[in-house]
């Protein structure tokens, strides 16, 4: 089983972006962590991460016959990219939606996905273990 880990914008600047929130663990050791957790679980892992809304788009288009599954933390795009939504409804690969907080809880523009009604899935408020959830998810039920 493939799947694609995608990181939107700023979090390219995890462990030094307001680690009070998002925690002390840089973007680089997250993916290290996918990748060890998705060995574990018997998942080959892809990562990208961009600052880009269309990049992020492509990469998920990329991502059509070559993944099993994506594991997307969008970033602010959350809660205004319907592009993104339209990017994963189109890809047809299951996807969960992950957030390091929980953006139930923060201000509430937030409070709002609208990438979550084309996900399976939304995890937050579980730091980076919510990556793991999301992997183990795809991985344990692919198609539920
Ligand atoms: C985030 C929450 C978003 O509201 C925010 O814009 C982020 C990170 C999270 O992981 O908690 O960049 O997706």
């Amino acid at each position: 089983m493939r799947v694609l880990v995608v990181n939107g914008p700023n979090l390219n600047l995890l462990g030094t972006r307001r680690p009070d929130i998002y925690g002390p663990t840089t973007l680089g050791e997250l993916e290290a962590r996918c990748r060890q957790w998705g060995a574990e679980l018997g998942c080959e892992i892809a990562v990208f991460q961009s600052n880009h809304e269309g990049a992020l788009i492509d990469r998920i288009h990329e991502a059509i016959g070559r993944c099993d599954g994506i594991v997307i933390n969008p970033g602010a795009l959350t809660h205004y990219s319907y592009a993104l939504h339209d990017a994963i409804e189109a890809a047809a690969i299951p996807t969960v939606e992950v957030h390091l907080s929980d953006i139930a809880a923060r201000e509430p523009w937030r409070a709002h996905s609208v990438i979550g009604p084309a996900c399976r899935a939304t995890i937050t408020g579980r730091g980076t273990a919510g990556y793991r959830e999301a992997i183990e998810l795809l991985a344990t039920r692919p198609s539920a």
